[in-house]
């Protein structure tokens, strides 16, 4: 593989598949493996007709309750400096069992370690260096990223939103066809109790609990994370899809990727949604 510069756009579909999704966020390291694996057949199928897909991995009940034990929040010198390697092998081990539950399906897959590509600037984006990634999508391997610990230029550290990274990736180099967030509910839930299905603008009036509910560690926006980069990746003309990813079939997951599926929220899928300045355009450190 010798040329993997700017003048090599790479088309992929971004999934996230939510921590909410893949493990029990009231227990502490509980994975869901059954649902995973069902996610990482589903994933290997649509990859033979998708092409293109980059993985990114919720923290869930490992991300979220190591980086809370580790003070991960407070930054340097306040956090657990010792431990910090442990949250790391941690997220690393989880894709890792994914990128396993891939290859069993012939389908080949690359964990990525977020503090040696990631780095949260003091602007509060996120600096991200992108070669790796482009030489995995050249050679057909499914990079398998996640947010997780990273090292900050303000705080030394921080817990980073997986949610987040594709707002980091460069709209020069990867064209995203869509970003699918994978979680536990249907989609974002209105203050009348009903599903939003155009999210813009306008309709996020409708919302005002966005946190996620007691009982669960989540110290990175639970879905107001989500509402925010959805609408921040709409002004760029790039649409998402958040639904549950709970038993999903091909049809339905083929319609997430590709289609206009139904009961779910979808953001920037219409031309005249809505979108205006109010929009956040980048985002607060928020998660
Ligand atoms: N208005 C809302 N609509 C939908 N979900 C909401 C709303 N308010 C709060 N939530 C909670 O947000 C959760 C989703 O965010 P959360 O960050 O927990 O999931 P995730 O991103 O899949 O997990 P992780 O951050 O571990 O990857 C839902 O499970 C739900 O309980
Ligand atoms: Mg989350």
């Amino acid at each position: 593989v010798t040329d993997v510069s700017i003048t090599s756009r790479h088309d992929i579909t971004v999934i996230k598949l939510g921590g909410s999704l893949i493990t029990d966020k009231t227990r502490q390291d509980t994975v869901h493996d059954k649902d995973l694996k069902d996610l990482a057949a589903l994933l290997a199928r649509q990859t033979a007709i998708q092409g293109r897909l980059l993985i990114i991995m919720g923290g869930g009940a490992i991300g979220h309750f190591a980086a809370k034990q580790l003070r991960l929040h407070q930054g340097f010198p306040h956090c657990d400096l010792t431990r910090l390697h442990r949250m790391a092998e941690k997220m690393y081990t989880l894709k890792s069992v994914l990128a396993d539950m891939l290859a069993s399906h012939g389908v080949p897959a690359l964990a990525f370690q977020e503090t040696s590509y990631m780095v949260a600037r003091d602007d509060g984006g996120i600096s991200l260096y992108d070669l790796p990634i482009r030489h995995a999508l050249r050679m057909q391997i499914i990079p398998i990223l996640s947010g997780g610990l990273v090292f900050d230029a303000i705080k030394g550290v921080r817990p980073l939103s997986g949610d987040l990274i594709p707002l980091a990736l460069d709209q020069l180099v990867f064209r995203i066809r869509r970003v699918v967030m994978l979680t536990d509910v249907a989609g974002v839930i209105a203050n009348d109790g009903t599903i939003i299905r155009h999210l813009d603008a306008v309709t996020r009036t409708r919302i005002a609990q966005l946190d996620s509910p007691p009982g669960r560690v989540d110290i990175t926006g639970g879905m107001q994370t989500k509402v925010d980069v959805t609408l921040a990746l709409a002004r760029r003309g790039i649409p998402s899809v958040i639904c549950n990813g709970r038993g999903l079939d091909d049809a339905r997951f083929e319609s997430l990727l590709t289609g206009t599926p139904p009961d779910c929220s979808l953001v920037g899928f219409r031309p005249d949604n809505g979108l205006s300045a109010d929009c956040p355009a980048t985002f607060h450190r928020a998660g």
